[in-house]
Order: structure tokens, then sequence, then C-alpha cells
């Protein structure tokens, strides 16, 4: 898990990982998002993290994949782009982002995978896949139509030229645009609030949100109450309701489990 470039850390329920090659603007090379991915890893295993933080410094998300690898890139290369983009698109526990400076690439389109995602007033988005001769990745062909519709994720998509923290937010993929200096702490308390709800609620609800959309509501009803009926039923809850009855405060380990 440890890498040069990929600074972990792991604590009160917080995995932190934050993406740090200055000297080439943060870009991700094969092995960067190896140690991602081991850092994504080790949160999914261990009880007791409880939300993943993404993140650069405050005046730099990431300029993308290393063009250097893009160059000695052969057709049909295995990327370990690939492993890490399917670790997160799949991740159930939350994944919050903080993003400055610039975000290019796969530095805006990792956010799309995010639950929630909040940018610095100097962040710089860019989607330059046309503009290097490739086409989108991160199933972002299909994400940012979704989130953004069709027409503006077209002018993003198509056009590729740099967009600023405002455009970001119309578009609908960041949730809050906030001064630099307050972006490691905004996104480190969502990550907090986060931690301390009851894990299994935000699990399902981040797993029934990601299914497909052309289901009808009904079907969408029908999946949730099996899921409802269960957590209705489970430990959390119950403390939850009598806390709530009771006039007291929850009881956090009766919520979370006991910590391995
Ligand atoms: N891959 C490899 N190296 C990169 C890089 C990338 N994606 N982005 C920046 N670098 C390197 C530059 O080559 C330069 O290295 P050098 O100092 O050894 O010459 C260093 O980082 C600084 O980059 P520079 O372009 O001087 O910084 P800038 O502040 O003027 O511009 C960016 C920042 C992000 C706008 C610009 O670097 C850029 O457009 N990078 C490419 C982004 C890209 O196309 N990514 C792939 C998306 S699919």
């Amino acid at each position: 898990m440890n890498h040069p470039n990929i600074l972990v850390t792991d604590s009160d329920g917080i995995v932190s990982i934050e993406i740090s090659r200055r000297d080439k603007k943060n870009a991700i090379t094969g092995d960067m998002y190896r140690a991602m991915s081991a850092a994504l890893f080790h949160a999914r295993d261990h009880h007791h993290v409880r939300a993943v933080l993404i993140r650069g410094q405050d005046d730099l998300f990431t300029a993308g994949n290393d063009l250097t690898d893009f160059l000695h890139r052969k057709a049909g290369d295995p990327s370990a782009a690939i492993p890490f983009l399917h670790l997160l698109s799949s991740f159930e526990k939350p994944l919050v982002a903080a993003v400055a400076g610039n975000a290019v690439g796969i530095g805006t389109t990792l956010l799309l995978h995010c639950d929630l995602v909040y940018a610095a007033d100097n962040a710089t988005f860019q989607l330059p896949f046309v503009n290097l001769a490739l086409c989108p990745e991160a199933g972002s062909s299909l994400l940012l139509p979704r989130v953004s519709g069709y027409q503006r994720a077209a002018e993003l998509l198509l056009l590729g030229e740099p967009f600023d923290a405002a455009t970001a937010r119309e578009a609908g993929f960041v949730n809050r645009v906030v001064a630099a200096d307050q972006l490691m702490a905004t996104a480190l308390a969502a990550a907090q609030r986060l931690a301390a709800l009851p894990a299994q609620s935000l699990a399902v609800t981040k797993a029934l949100m990601k299914r497909p959309p052309d289901r009808s509501a009904i079907e969408a009803m029908d999946e949730e109450v099996i899921y409802f009926s269960d957590l209705v039923a489970a430990p959390a809850a119950k403390e939850i309701f009598s806390a709530f009855l009771g006039k007291r405060i929850p009881n956090p380990e009766k919520i979370h489990g006991r910590q391995k």
C-alpha cells in the first residue's frame, strides 16, 4: 500500500488516499493506480474503515493519466487504471473527493464514481479525450450524459475544453464549491459525518441508487423493501429507534459493531 506518490492514512474510520507527484502535476502511473487499488482493498476489507477520502493538495488534484505511460501503451496492453476504476465504481463504502487545481481526464471521470465531491474555487476540470485522439473512459460516456444531460456532456466531452468549478457544479458532479483553504476541512468533515452513520444502511442506499435507472418505480420499491425489511430488524436500527424513544444518544458500538 505504501507508494511515494500515493500517501495513505487510516484514522478515525477514514482512509485518505492522497495523490502526490507534484513535479508531474500528480499525473498517475500504473504503479500509482495499483497503490490506490491496494488502499481501496484495505478500506473495503477492514470493518473499522467507514469512508474513503480521495484527494490531492489544495492547489492540485491530478493531470490525469501519465502521458508517458500512454505513449508506450500498445493496443491490447492491460491498464492498471481499469481494475482501479472497477473497484471504485463498485465500492460499497462512501467515497468523498476533494478536488483543487487541475483535474484532467481521469481526474474528472473518477469523480463520477464518488458519492460526495467537493471542489475548490481554483479547480479546473477537463476531459480532453478527443483532443488527444482518444475516447472517454471510466464509464464517463454513460455517466456524464446521465448526470449532466446530453448536450452539456457533449460540450464537455467533444470540445474537451477546460471548465471551472462552478460549471462542474452546474454539470451536476460537484456537490459544493468552497474556498481552496477550506477544501480539505470541508471534505474531511463530510467523510467524518458519513463515518458516523450506520454502515450497512449507507451500503444498501448506495447499491440501490446505483441500480440501472431504466427500472420502473415499482421495481425500485420492490427491491428497496427487501433490504428495508432486513435493516429495520437489525441491531443498528433498533438501537437508533430505542435511543430516540428513550431520549438518549445512540451507542455507537451497537450501531457499528465492535471494532476489529
Ligand atoms: N503525464 C505526464 N506528465 C505530465 C502530465 C501527464 N498527464 N501532465 C503534466 N505533466 C508533466 C509535464 O510534462 C511537466 O514535466 P517536466 O517539468 O518534466 O517538463 C510537468 O508535469 C509540469 O507540467 P506543465 O505542463 O508545465 O504544468 P502546467 O501547470 O503548465 O499545466 C496541465 C498543467 C495539467 C494543464 C498540463 O500539464 C497538461 O495539460 N497536462 C496533460 C494533461 C492530460 O492530457 N492528461 C491526460 C488526460 S487523458
